[in-house]
């Protein structure tokens, strides 16, 4: 009987979508149908998640992380401004529980992110008078952070996104980055080279976003192979994948596929999500309770989703995730971004609030039908059996 098995996880997956799928996996973790077990003989399935989670305050999206989820990014606490926030004073406690938290359920744990020219506290490039820092300053200290926190999570931590959006759309170098303007081209090879020094069995990624556009993905792509010209460890390299309803292509989703595993490197998809509003960025840092014209042009669904919306937006989950099974030889990982709608960067940025739905899981932690699409690309067609 070929066609049972595959009925009987339908009908499983269609129960799941009302509430009681947390119930489920929790009473039966091995069998009750999870985005992880799903995809378990494609790639890691992925989330970033938040102290309240970890921590266990968050009872609405800890048993989500828990059941379809087996490898977690911390969405913020790595960054250097929460763990080193001052020249001297390092706050490891919020990441030693994300550490605990993953490897207490069995996760593939992953760092994020080692060198940034955001959320990166000022003091980094800069001397006791307020003035820019000479170049081996720079280094120096870029070699003690990332020594201090690679070193502590040293065969804990899985891999790392050892340097993240350090190239602009055009393909060249970000001019305004202060690890570049101060150091120099080498910042990036520095930066993998302290990484491996620190802990040599770690995987180290280059992270970016927006690489499914062609002059910004050669730009990546040149940059990593002079790296792998001069022999600087790098084993990964991850495309954010912060989505649009009409951006990217599927064709250029699967072009960009192709083109990172052709570096030789693991892919992974890191962050995605898919923003359903409308472009906000030329409002940037704007206050929508301030505005309200602005307000009604920007925050467009502030009740719910239209169904014809949702219809879209499903499809373009479960096309995504069709692109990814069929390149499943080249995915390590498809990581989500943040567990929930409710939980989502995109409720805030660029302008605040807004009441965005980009997540396969609603604000009350329900499994949406974009959702059950992605499952169902899980399942063996009939022409594949
Ligand atoms: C970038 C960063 C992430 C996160 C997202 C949005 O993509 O890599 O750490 O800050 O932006 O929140």
């Amino acid at each position: 009987m070929k066609t049972k098995p595959a009925l009987t996880l339908l009908a499983a997956v269609i129960l799941s979508a009302g509430t009681p799928i947390l119930a489920a996996d929790k009473d039966s973790p091995s069998t009750a149908p999870s985005l992880k077990t799903v995809f378990k003989d494609s790639f890691l399935v992925g989330v970033a998640i938040n102290e309240n989670q970890f921590s266990g305050k968050d009872a609405r999206g800890l048993p989500i992380v828990q059941s379809h989820f087996n490898s977690i990014t911390p969405e913020n606490i790595l960054k250097w401004e929460a763990v080193h926030p001052e020249p001297n004073r390092y706050n490891f406690d919020p990441a030693d529980r994300f550490v605990a938290f993953g490897e207490t359920n069995g996760m593939t744990i992953i760092g994020h992110t080692l060198v940034w020219h955001n959320q990166t506290p000022p003091w980094v490039f800069r001397n006791d008078k307020g003035e820019l820092v000479d170049r081996d300053t720079l280094l120096n200290r870029m070699r003690e952070h990332i020594h201090t926190v690679v070193g502590r999570y040293k065969g804990r931590i899985k891999g790392w996104d050892v340097v993240n959006e350090a190239v602009y759309p055009d393909g060249s170098i970000r001019a305004t980055n202060h690890w570049y303007h101060i150091i120099g081209d080498d910042f990036i090879a520095k930066a993998f080279q302290f990484a491996h020094e620190a802990d040599p069995q770690a995987e180290l990624y280059y992270n970016d976003f927006a690489l499914e556009d062609k002059p910004k993905r050669d730009g990546v792509i040149r940059i990593i192979k002079q790296l792998q010209a001069q022999k600087i460890p790098i084993h990964g390299i991850g495309s954010q994948m912060h989505a649009r309803l009409d951006w990217p292509s599927i064709q250029a989703v699967e072009e960009h596929i192709t083109a990172l595993a052709a570096l030789g490197l693991k892919v992974m998809i890191t962050e995605l999500d898919i923003d359903v509003l409308p472009e906000a960025r030329q409002y940037r840092g704007t206050n929508l309770t301030e505005n309200a014209k602005l307000n009604t042009e920007l925050n467009i669904y502030p009740k719910g989703l239209p169904a014809a919306v949702e219809t879209e937006f499903t499809k373009r989950y479960a096309d995504f995730f069709r692109v990814f099974r069929k390149h499943a030889d080249k995915i390590d990982r498809v990581t989500f971004w943040c567990v929930t709608d409710a939980d989502s960067w995109l409720n805030y940025w660029p302008v605040t609030p807004r009441v965005n739905y980009p997540l396969l899981f609603d604000r009350e932690g329900n499994p949406k039908l974009a959702f059950e699409a992605v499952m169902k690309v899980a399942q063996p067609t009939a022409k594949n059996k």
